[in-house]
């Protein structure tokens, strides 16, 4: 088996902002109340771009930082609920041919807020294995195509976004473990037909459940104590779901971070989006362990728990 690690990250945020005080005058909602119950003051949305355009934004943000070579890629695994078509092609085969990348596989995953977790955990298989070296890993939402702008329950929690993430044996920061998790049952309360209806509640306590169990369930297995983790980013999707982590695991919520406040809930892209800003204010040390979870629709939930090594 071969070891596998996070080899480099890229992201993109679209150029328009849309602040709680713009959303103010479409819904009846104020500043305050969104601040107060989710921790939120803006998002950015796109305006002309698809999906794929945004996921190339991000892979060029990326290999900007010349750590992989466009060429090496030899899959992409992307995750959207937002594709370009509904159906088929896949937004990574759209993403493949405006990267100019030939022969290669290619493919879209739904899990969701969790979804660039399951496409790592995808990956990591696929390299553990022996078959490839390096994965592309794309985590992509245009949450605004797919909102009700009349319904102040979910429109102001969502933003647009995209992060690319190279998945790799060639890689000093080791992936130790991988956890996921569904919980079908409960698939209703988190639906898009054809837009996001959610009943916010029932996911709020999910999320603190889930994230705190695996969490727990990943440090028992690497017999790791919680303040071996130097760092946790959770999917962004409400300061108050954090904090009822950290609270839970009675973990120092300074170590949880969170930029939900910028970016609202990018969905599937919003850890890669997080673990990037990390990475540009060097906030990670070398030999610092850090934890990405995320959960969402399904209901799912996951995990990966990777240690820092070098730049990515
Ligand atoms: O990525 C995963 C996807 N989703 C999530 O993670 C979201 C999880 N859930 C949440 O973050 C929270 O449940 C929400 C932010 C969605 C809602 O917060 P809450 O504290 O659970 O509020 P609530 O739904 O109980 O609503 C409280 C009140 C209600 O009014 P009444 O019935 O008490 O009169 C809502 O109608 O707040 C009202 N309300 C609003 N008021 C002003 C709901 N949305 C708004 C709004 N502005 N935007």
């Amino acid at each position: 088996m071969f070891n596998t690690g996070i080899l480099s990250i890229g992201s993109y945020i679209p150029k328009k902002k849309l602040t709680n005080f713009d959303l103010e005058k479409i819904l009846d909602t104020t500043n305050e109340w969104i601040i107060e119950r989710t921790g939120i003051k803006e998002r950015y949305i796109v305006e002309e771009e698809k999906a794929s355009d945004m996921a190339l934004k991000a892979v060029e943000n990326m290999l900007e930082k010349r750590i992989v070579k466009k060429e090496e890629i030899e899959m992409i695994i992307l995750s959207t609920a937002t594709s370009d078509y509904n159906g088929y092609p896949s937004t990574a085969c759209i993403l493949q041919s405006k990267l100019e990348l030939k022969d290669i596989p290619c493919f879209d995953i739904t899990a969701a807020c969790s979804g660039l977790i399951y496409a790592i955990s995808i990956a990591n298989a696929y390299i553990k294995s022996g078959i490839y070296k390096k994965i592309l890993v794309v985590g992509v939402e245009k949450n605004s195509d797919i909102l009700d702008w009349n319904d102040r329950n979910t429109a102001v929690l969502f933003g647009d976004g995209a992060t690319a993430i190279v998945v790799s044996s060639d890689s000093k920061n080791i992936i130790q473990n991988i956890e996921t998790s569904s919980n079908g049952e409960n698939y209703k309360v988190l639906i898009v037909d054809p837009f996001i209806k959610m009943e916010g509640k029932e996911v709020f306590k999910y999320a603190v459940k889930e994230g705190s169990r695996l969490i727990e369930k990943s440090l028992n297995k690497l017999k790791l104590s919680k303040e071996d983790i130097s760092m946790y980013i959770p999917h962004q999707a409400n300061i108050r779901i954090i904090d009822g982590i950290s609270k839970k695991l009675k973990i120092n919520k300074k170590l949880f971070y969170s930029n939900v406040e910028k970016f609202g809930n990018t969905s599937s892209a919003s850890i890669g989006i997080a673990l990037d800003e990390v990475i540009k204010k060097e906030l990670l040390n070398v030999n610092s362990k850090v934890v990405l979870f995320a959960f969402g629709a399904g209901l799912s939930s996951g995990i990966v728990l990777f240690e820092y090594n070098e730049k990515i």
